[in-house]
């Protein structure tokens, strides 16, 4: 499906573009974005993603972003104060998302550089992580999932970029398998975030449960000694 898109530079940012397309059809992951920012500000509208994660009080867990994306949640959570590992096994997803990073680190807005120093960036496939490199990442608390699953129905919803990454990288098939992988290492829990009237994942009936507006958050805890 790559073929059909590039990279580019636009305004300063690596960009990922459909070959035939505008250059305004080009998306690129922006730290610095007012309406990220706008986002994490607005702890309302995160809640379900903070309490899926055991944000509580003075706790922070650290993280895993098992299926980083454009980055957006790992961004909310390391902006919460979470030390968040983001892995993202797509190559060009890989590139936006590590540009985004540099940028945000050298971003003149010290609550952006903050949040960013939070966040690590693997070029790899989650299932495929072995010991070695889990063991060099420290305790890992909580995985968080969020694959590509393919939608019931064209949603007006879908926002700009998750289309750009549905269109490039069709629907996931390998959620048990992230699934699985991510029971395993989660020291206290394992977050998949959902659409809201999807069902669970492998259908698992979730520990926890928290719902907002257009998607939910399906926890299952891990209790390992
Ligand atoms: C829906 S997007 C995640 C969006 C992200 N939560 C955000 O806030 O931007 C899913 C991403 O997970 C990646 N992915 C899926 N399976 C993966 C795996 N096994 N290992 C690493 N990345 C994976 C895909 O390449 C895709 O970029």
């Amino acid at each position: 499906m790559s073929e059909d898109f590039h990279l580019v530079r636009v305004a300063e940012k690596l960009s990922l573009k459909r070959v035939d397309a505008a250059d305004s059809s080009a998306v690129a992951v922006d730290f610095s974005a007012p309406a990220l920012n706008y986002r994490v500000a607005s702890a309302v509208k995160q809640q379900g993603l903070s309490k899926a994660v055991g944000i509580k009080g003075s706790s922070r867990p650290s993280v895993l972003d098992a299926t980083a994306g454009f980055g957006k949640d790992a961004y909310f959570l390391a902006s919460q104060g979470c030390e968040v590992t983001m892995v993202e096994r797509d190559p060009l997803v890989f590139a936006l998302l590590n540009d985004g990073l540099m940028r945000g680190l050298a971003s003149p807005q010290s609550a952006v550089g903050d949040a960013c120093r939070r966040l690590t960036l693997l070029n790899r496939d989650f299932v495929e992580l072995k010991s070695d490199t889990l063991s060099g990442l420290g305790s890992v608390d909580v995985v968080y999932l969020d694959p590509m699953f393919p939608e019931s129905k064209k949603s007006a919803r879908v926002k700009k970029d998750m289309f750009a990454l549905q269109e490039l990288l069709g629907a996931a098939d390998d959620g048990d398998a992230l699934w699985h992988h991510a029971c395993a290492i989660a020291c206290r829990r394992v977050v998949v975030k959902r659409s809201k009237s999807a069902p669970a994942l492998g259908n698992r009936v979730p520990d926890i449960q928290y719902k907002g507006s257009s998607s939910r958050f399906d926890v299952y805890l891990t209790p390992k000694p």
